[in-house]
């Protein structure tokens, strides 16, 4: 075979992408420059996560006036600030002056004094002081204020939009509120939350966390011992999201012969049968199962880096249980065996790709997820094909 030793000059060419777009069991896998080339993945970036609603996370962490948090999202810092006013507003988190990160971190603050020069923002993004600006000409202050990003919420989870002219989250959602509505997201608590730096493309670790193909092998000593029938794959019809559900007896949160806590009362139909896990494209993973939900959520951070936030919630009178800190160690154990379980086989998948010699692949019938993310992912990264 040929080696590759660099990407196609043109990487958005649909030329090279033909063989994705067959049907599933015709199809060839993405070319494997599409997980390194930083063209392709500046493409991603500006297509996709620039024009999307982005997860990220529970509001409840700015649950109280003043409360902040930061976070770069797909190389954009953002601070996420629940102002005195009771609403919760996305700034980009860069001075006006000469462009300094403003805040880090998270935490509780009565302004945004910048760390260079002390310009400093009350908490709807106004710059209030600018200390010796007086004589600079035709300055004022009011045409200097922060720059604000659009955050909606769903389930008491939160949605960043860079984009000011794409529809409002509901219509990005489509139909999944109602779907997950017997799960009331928005009265559970989230007990605990995660991150991760993995040295992956983005797209490896979102096409494995909605394949089940990998899981006799990468899961062999933890959630493979789960039985379950899994059910055709489910595909938003207005919103942007497919998903999986099985079907089976016993908490998907922890390891077969683990017991937990009561099951959600709410729950009838399939969610009282089987566990949905759902994909929010183009990087979050929903996984809603009888007593609780948990979640993924892929930050890109380059062509081969992304950043993994995990969260588990749990309605709020379950976590008020005098046992909740007992019981729920059992919950942690399980996704803190199976979760580094796909974080190294992910960073093993991009190692393999990064190859000159490596070769696009075929998909079997348990990866029809994986296909139409990828096709998905190329709607809108590639011109459409004439
Ligand atoms: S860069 Fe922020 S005050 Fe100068
Ligand atoms: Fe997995």
């Amino acid at each position: 075979m040929t080696p590759r030793w660099l990407p196609p000059e043109n990487p958005l060419s649909p030329e090279h992408f033909q063989a994705v777009r067959r049907p599933l069991l015709e199809a060839e896998t993405m070319p494997p420059w599409t997980y390194t080339t930083p063209g392709f993945y500046a493409a991603e970036v500006e297509k996709i996560f620039g024009k999307t609603w982005n997860f990220i996370g529970r509001a409840a962490r700015v649950a109280q006036p003043g409360q902040y948090f930061t976070l770069d999202f797909a190389g954009i810092p953002v601070a996420v600030v629940h102002g005195k006013d009771g609403r919760l507003r996305a700034f980009a988190n860069t001075c006006r002056h000469r462009g300094a990160r403003l805040l880090e971190g998270e935490g509780e603050i009565a302004a945004i004094r910048c760390p260079y020069h002390s310009w400093t923002y009350d908490l709807k993004g106004a710059l209030r002081g600018a200390p010796e600006m007086e004589d600079t000409a035709c300055f004022e202050t009011a045409d200097f204020g922060l720059d604000e990003f659009r955050l909606e919420s769903w389930g008491g989870f939160l949605f960043l939009c860079f984009d000011p002219s794409v529809p409002d989250l509901a219509s990005f959602l489509g139909e999944l509120p109602e779907l997950l509505a017997a799960y009331d997201l928005e009265n559970m608590v989230c007990v605990r939350r995660k991150t991760w730096d993995i040295a992956c493309n983005w797209k490896i670790y979102v096409e494995n966390a909605m394949e089940a193909y990998h899981v006799p092998t990468v899961h062999a000593k933890t959630i493979q011992r789960q039985k379950r029938t899994i059910s055709p794959p489910l595909y938003g019809e207005t919103g942007q999201w497919s998903g999986l559900y099985t079907k089976h007896e016993g908490s998907r949160a922890l390891e077969a012969g683990d017991t937990g806590f009561p099951y959600l009362p709410t729950l009838t139909g399939p969610s009282a049968e089987g566990t949905y896990y759902i994909l929010i494209y183009p990087g979050t993973m929903l996984a809603l199962t009888f007593d609780c939900m948990w979640w993924l959520e892929v930050h890109p951070r380059g062509p081969e880096h992304m950043h993994l936030i995990s969260g588990a919630c749990f309605p709020k009178a379950i976590t008020e249980r005098p046992d909740f800190e007992e019981v729920v160690q059992r919950y942690y154990k399980r996704w803190d065996r199976s979760i580094p379980e796909d974080n190294v086989i992910s960073e093993l998948q991009q190692q393999g790709l990064r190859s000159p010699f490596a070769r696009v692949g075929r998909f079997s019938i348990m990866e029809p997820l994986v296909h139409s993310l990828d096709n998905w992912v190329l709607d809108r990264v590639v011109a459409p094909s004439v």
